[in-house]
């Protein structure tokens, strides 16, 4: 059985999975359960200074699939709202009670030095095995000057991360808010200050959709609403891709992650491992599914590693990143083409449409032979671009493969494109 045991820091956990701050993790009773569960670690749900700020109804609003499947959650709420003292002596009690699991506390306060200072002190008597710095949170809290207000600013960024790491001696995780454009700075700026490692990513800024009756958003707080934070499967992609970036940064390759957004099951948990990432922390699919699924991410986490022959979590963490690069470097020359399985099309037409009327024309449609409605849809090679459309419009499975058309071709970078006067010479 392949092992799952996670080194974080030299914070050890037996599996990679932590749950991410929020409210899973906003009280003992909770993150008990989840340990009991078997989930590897936890991040408390962020605290701040007392007294405490007062959350609002409602606080969730969903954006949903056509089959009413949640793709993503949209939140407006702050950090925790219970008072401080609570918190830290359940944090400390909970950490007694679990050793072999990791245990961080999330942090909120002014940008100031010693309420920082103060803070970490507090915290520090607790026994947890490290603080997670949140410069993410995008609603509510900046509005204090907290949060993304600090998260946006790479100068704020290294300042207070500065501060911190002067301030404790434990390990010091640095929350990144993906309301940016650029990660790199941001991971760049936690890294010039001492961080020990980042993690991201928090919430995107979102409105998930209008109640076309009330004219106010979903999730309004009565006729009042505001912009929310985004999560679940559907920003998946957004944090991989900022996860991958920070990965193959000159500047920021090599600082330890921490990957969070959208993990929705061990799948998409080994892909931000392969991006890279020391471990990963879940949220929304502990909010829609309970603690439980923690025994699909183990399993199927393990099962596949057998699968391929890894033995620990390290054999395979960053090997996607070797492929990620600039688009100037991609191969023009290498080319593929779609093939349709015959046996396995139920004749819907999705990809005729597709390719028909938004792409190459591609496809073609003919009558089978007969009366009835049969057709037959075969794709025309010397048409084809190879743009994947038909394959992702197909309903079912392995029906469409995309096959290499030009085996052997020469690579043939953009930067010495000879019919690109405008390329730069390699
Ligand atoms: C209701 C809710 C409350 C959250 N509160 C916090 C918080 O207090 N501190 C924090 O750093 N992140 C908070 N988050 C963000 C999550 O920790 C996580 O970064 C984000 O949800 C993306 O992960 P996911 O797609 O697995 O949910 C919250 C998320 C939700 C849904």
């Amino acid at each position: 059985m392949a092992d799952l045991s996670c080194s974080f820091l030299g914070i050890e956990s037996p599996n990679p999975f932590w749950l991410a701050s929020a409210p899973p993790t906003d009280k003992a009773l909770n993150v008990y359960r989840a340990f009991e569960a078997g989930w590897g670690g936890a991040v408390w749900k962020t605290l701040g200074e007392d007294p405490p700020p007062v959350n609002v109804c409602s606080r969730y609003s969903a954006h949903k699939s056509s089959s009413g499947e949640v793709i993503g959650i949209n939140n407006v709420e702050l950090i925790t709202d219970r008072p401080l003292s609570v918190n830290l002596s359940e944090i400390r009690q909970t950490k007694k009670d679990w050793p072999d699991r990791a245990l961080i506390v999330s942090l909120m306060v002014p940008c100031e030095k010693k309420s920082w200072q103060d803070i970490l002190k507090q915290v520090e008597d607790t026994g947890c095995d490290g603080v997670e710095l949140n410069f993410g949170c995008p609603h509510g809290m900046p509005e204090r000057g907290m949060g993304a207000a600090v998260g946006q600013v790479p100068e704020y960024i290294e300042m207070v991360t500065q501060w911190c790491k002067e301030s404790t001696d434990l390990p010091v995780i640095v929350k990144l808010t993906p309301n940016i454009t650029n990660i790199t700075l941001s991971a760049s700026a936690a890294k010039r200050a001492g961080a020990d490692a980042v993690s991201l990513i928090n919430t995107i800024n979102s409105i998930t959709g209008i109640d076309l009756d009330s004219m106010t958003a979903l999730g309004a707080v009565g006729d009042k609403y505001t912009s929310g934070g985004y999560c679940g499967s559907a920003v998946k992609p957004i944090a991989l891709n900022m996860v991958g970036q920070i990965g193959r940064h000159p500047e920021t390759a090599g600082i330890p992650v921490s990957g969070i957004g959208g993990i929705s099951n061990w799948h998409d948990a080994a892909e931000f491992i392969a991006l890279g990432a020391g471990n990963v922390q879940v949220c929304t699919a502990a909010m829609l599914n309970g603690f439980k699924v923690i025994s699909d991410l183990t399993d199927g986490l393990s099962q596949w590693m057998d699968s391929k022959g890894y033995k620990a979590l390290n054999d395979f963490r960053g090997r996607a990143l070797a492929g990620l690069t600039d688009w100037k470097y991609l191969d023009l020359n290498y080319k593929t083409v779609a093939h349709i399985n015959q046996e396995l099309c139920i004749q819907c037409g999705r990809c005729f449409a597709a390719c028909e009327d938004t792409e190459h024309q591609a496809i073609s449609v003919k009558p089978l032979s007969g009366e009835g409605w049969e057709r037959r849809f075969e794709v025309q090679k010397e048409q084809c671009v190879g743009c994947n459309l038909c394959q992702i419009t197909c309903p079912v499975n392995n029906c469409i493969s995309m096959v290499r058309g030009n085996e052997g071709s020469e690579y043939l970078p953009w930067v010495r494109h000879p019919a690109n006067p405008l390329t730069e010479k390699p």
